[in-house]
């Protein structure tokens, strides 16, 4: 009986302030009618100075551990996949470790842009099919707020902040995590670059004349690779398991622009109800953008067990990948 990682706990959280697309227009040259329709974006969250990515992964990680009736002190791995931890050390993991009191947990950061949640779900995965009783905490945070360039309209209208958490524990039952596919291609990495955490910290006075400190993004180029990345992976995992596009229930995207989702659920000839979207409500969070539309279904009721997922990401370096699960 082959051993499989399941889903017991989601949780999320998201800062309170909301940016609507009016305000941004007192930023930059932009209209709540570009980014509407350009992007299906209506709103965003962004951080106070309280509200670091460590804070809103710890209280994602609680929400999600008390749906899964897990302790804390049970925990033995927590993952962050994040791009834009507190500080280069301790990493996010180790911060929310402490503040969880998860003392046997060993902990860790993973940078995949905004694939980061399903490669650190890759990861867990791999983890509890060699010892199947392991309690894991996966999360993507991030603050993409304190490294956005709020006078750049081409990417600042974009972002937003937010955590998502997942306790993951193994079992015998068919059910679970069934695949897992991820990729990258260091050669396009400059088509979606935030160069700011250098060697050279305090930043220099070129990093901040060039504005390395910010993401930059070449948008119609990562649109046109985001695309056809995401749906060589949505279609890997179909094929691996043996799926038609009709057996897939919920399409859980990377959530960055409302036409590449669309436009991957129509390649995929996927009906809209099986589309999760929540990109209006909160920009593009990177590698939190998929365990937030995961706590957001399940607590909504909407995943019922049996039900086959397929979740799609793609994100700077570039990386991409896609797993597929039975809730
Ligand atoms: O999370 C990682 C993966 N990220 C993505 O997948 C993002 C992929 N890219 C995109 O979602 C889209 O390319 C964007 C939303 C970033 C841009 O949409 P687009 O339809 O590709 O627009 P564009 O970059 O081709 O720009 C079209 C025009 C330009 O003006 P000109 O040169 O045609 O006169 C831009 O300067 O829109 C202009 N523009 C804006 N106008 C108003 C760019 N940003 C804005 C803005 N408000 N905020």
């Amino acid at each position: 009986m082959s051993i499989r990682s399941i889903i017991i706990g989601t949780g999320s959280c998201v800062p309170k302030r909301v940016v609507t697309n009016k305000e941004m227009e007192s930023l930059v040259d932009t209209s709540d009618e570009w980014i509407r329709t350009r992007t299906g974006i209506l709103q965003r969250h962004i951080s106070n100075d309280r509200e670091t990515n460590s804070y809103l992964a710890t209280q994602s990680a609680r929400k999600a551990l008390d749906m899964a009736s897990v302790l804390p002190q049970d925990l033995d791995l927590i993952i962050v996949g994040t791009m834009t931890p507190d500080m280069p050390m301790p990493s996010v993991a180790c911060l929310v470790q402490n503040e969880l009191g998860a003392k046997k947990a060993a902990a860790f950061d993973l940078y995949a842009a905004c694939t980061s949640f399903l490669y650190a779900l890759s990861v867990a995965d791999k983890f509890i099919r060699f010892a199947p009783d392991m309690k894991v905490l996966v999360i993507g945070s991030e603050v993409l707020s304190r490294v956005i360039n709020w006078k750049d309209r081409n990417t600042c209208v974009l972002f937003g902040d937010g955590a998502g958490a997942a306790v993951i524990t193994g079992t015998k039952e068919d059910r679970g995590i069934l695949s897992t596919h991820l990729h990258a291609d260091g050669s396009l990495g400059e088509l979606l670059i935030l160069k700011g955490l250098d060697v050279d910290l305090p930043p220099g006075h070129s990093t901040l004349e060039k504005g390395q400190q910010y993401i930059q993004m070449q948008g119609r180029e990562v649109f046109k690779h985001a695309v056809k990345a995401m749906e060589t992976a949505a279609r890997e995992a179909l094929e691996a398991n043996k799926w038609n596009e009709d057996d897939v229930d919920h399409l859980f995207s990377h959530q960055a622009n409302v036409r590449i989702i669309n436009f991957l659920g129509e390649r995929l000839r996927l009906s809209q109800e099986k589309i999760f979207i929540n990109v209006h409500k909160y920009g593009n969070t990177s590698a939190a953008s998929i365990p937030i539309c995961l706590d957001e279904a399940n607590r909504t009721g909407i995943l019922i067990p049996g039900h086959r997922i397929l979740m799609v990401a793609f994100g700077g370096g570039f990386t991409w990948g896609s797993v597929a699960m039975c809730w």
